[in-house]
């Protein structure tokens, strides 16, 4: 690998979208939303009616549609099948299907490989849940990052109108224990990442404490 890649993992609501397109900016890199491309496989199952109660079902179809990611921090584009789903993947029904979804391991090992493939020589911020345990261990800053369970929930319900904060905390406590407790490629803090708990750090600050980090790891 010759560029830098940055691995920035964490549970929802962390802040990862916000900061890796905030260091992407700053450093001039490409950026890479993996959790994207969970949601587009699981919106392209959900208009399929595949049976997301069935694993086998999930595995045996999930070859078929073609994912292509844009890596552009200002506005990372997201196709399947030449459709533009930026907007229908944010919506409750696959927010709440997701993580099912990326719990199949032929789901998992067909968007890791499409992932290294973005990743390619690097020169990118990567955000997901298993990027520096699996997806690119050899990453050389790994963030993870956390916030309490109150914060997290509550910047989700400020970008979602019409959500409170305890019916966000409720459904990110119930995809958070799907993602640590999954058997392949659980959510968990990679060798050698940084933890920062933003709680009670502004965007920008969590975005300067990064690339400080990158500056040390240069
Ligand atoms: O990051 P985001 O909340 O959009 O991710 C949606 C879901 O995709 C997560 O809850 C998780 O189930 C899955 N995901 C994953 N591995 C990644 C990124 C996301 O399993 N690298």
């Amino acid at each position: 690998m010759t560029g830098l890649v940055v691995a920035m993992d964490g549970p929802s609501g962390s802040g990862k979208s916000s900061v890796s397109r905030g260091v992407a900016r700053g450093l001039g890199l490409r950026y890479l939303d993996t959790g994207a491309m969970y949601r587009a496989m699981t919106w392209w199952m959900l208009r399929q009616g595949v049976d997301l109660d069935d694993p086998g079902a999930i595995g045996a179809r999930c070859g078929e549609p073609l994912i292509v990611c844009g890596t552009d921090p200002d506005g990372p584009a997201i196709h399947v099948d030449g459709i533009d789903v930026a907007g229908p993947i944010r919506q409750a029904e696959v927010t709440g299907a997701v993580s099912a979804v990326a719990a199949v391991p032929e789901v998992r090992a067909r968007l890791v490989a499409l992932q290294r493939e973005v990743i390619g020589s690097g020169g990118i911020v990567v955000e997901g849940r298993d990027i520096g345990t699996v997806v690119c261990p050899g990453a050389e800053v790994k963030i993870y990052l956390t916030a309490s369970a109150e914060a997290r929930a509550q910047r989700r319900s400020a970008e979602l109108a019409g959500s409170t904060v305890q019916a966000q905390q409720e459904a990110m406590a119930r995809r958070d224990t799907l993602d640590t407790t999954r058997k392949t490629d659980p959510l968990s803090m990679a060798d050698g990442a940084v933890e920062l708990d933003t709680t009670a750090m502004s965007l920008d600050e969590v975005i300067a404490e990064v690339l400080r980090l990158v500056a040390e790891h240069a």
